[in-house]
């Protein structure tokens, strides 16, 4: 309806053509993503773009637009095109060098924040990627300092401009290293917390062509997916205070066995969360 009475060059016929575009690529929701897009070029509120319909738009933002649209029709992530994403209150920086924060991610820190107690001293956030649960850790908890740790230099670079960017710069250190491996023998933790990878090897190939496009350092957990997981359960007990808790962001079939490996190395209180969509996708221990 809008392209019958909005000229190509308006606010409204470039959303309609995009969306158009966007949907014969295979992207599912193509016009909260194109208006998405059109906001970023607009530099405009999402939510007040439909106000624009009518106006015309100049050559120098609609070849950025056009840009835009082909990189996403490309099936890059709508976060790498944007170059930026949401995480709760927090806009982070993101590039191909890290993980799209995700929604089940906002979820998990709140299920964290539930169980924390109100005071704390020093926790670790381990594969940091872009750095937003330690971000928002450091917030919330201002009187702890957060290390956050990835074995990736350029995940870590980007979590730190975050990190500065959202005045946390201070309390959160980085550690570039394999798990805990750099921690210094003295330290130790009120509470590790971690979104490893946990992909499965053998489902690699077959993710969705954007999640083929983030680091697949990030999303490959070896055989069963556990790898990793495996090895930081193992790890966190030695670092854990007494009563010190280690929370788990896992696989949608994973519970179980991530529940079986804090079990075998003596972990108490493991608890199973669900997200909004049902799913067991965390998962607590107490040392
Ligand atoms: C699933 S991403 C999660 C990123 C971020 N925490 C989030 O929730 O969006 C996993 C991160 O763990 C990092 N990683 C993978 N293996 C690691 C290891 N052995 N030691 C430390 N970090 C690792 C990856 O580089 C990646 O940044």
């Amino acid at each position: 309806m809008t392209s019958s009475i909005l000229s190509e060059s308006t606010v409204g016929g470039m959303l309609k053509t995009a969306t158009d575009r966007l949907t014969a690529s295979g992207v599912s929701n193509a016009a909260w993503e194109a208006r998405e897009l059109m906001a970023a070029v607009l530099k405009e509120l999402p939510v007040l773009v439909p106000l624009r319909f009518r106006e015309e738009v100049p050559a120098a933002p609609r070849a950025v637009w056009d840009r835009l649209v082909a990189e996403r029709c490309g099936r890059k992530p709508l976060a790498q095109v944007l170059g930026e994403w949401s995480f709760g209150d927090l806009r982070l920086l993101v590039t191909p060098d890290v993980l799209v924060p995700r929604p089940e991610t906002e979820e998990f820190f709140s299920w964290i924040v539930d169980r924390l107690p109100p005071r704390l001293f020093s926790l670790a956030d381990v594969g940091t990627g872009s750095g937003c649960l330690a971000i928002a850790l450091a917030r919330k908890y201002p009187g702890a300092y957060v290390w956050a740790v990835d074995v990736s230099p350029s995940a870590l670079s980007v979590a730190r401009r975050n990190a500065a960017a959202h005045g946390v710069g201070r309390r959160v250190f980085f550690l570039e290293g394999d798990l805990m491996s750099r921690f210094s023998p003295g330290l130790h933790l009120d509470a590790v917390v971690a979104n490893l990878p946990y992909v499965d090897e053998k489902d690699m190939e077959s993710l969705d062509p954007e999640v083929r496009r983030e680091p697949a350092l990030a999303l490959d957990g070896g055989r069963g997916g556990l790898d990793v997981i495996r090895r930081l359960i193992v790890q966190a007990w030695e670092k854990l205070l007494p009563d010190g808790q280690v929370f788990l962001e896992i696989g949608h079939d994973q519970a179980a066995a991530v529940s079986d490996l804090f079990r075998g190395m003596g972990y108490r209180k493991i608890e199973v969360g669900r997200d909004f969509a049902g799913v067991e996708r965390f998962v607590a221990g107490t040392k």
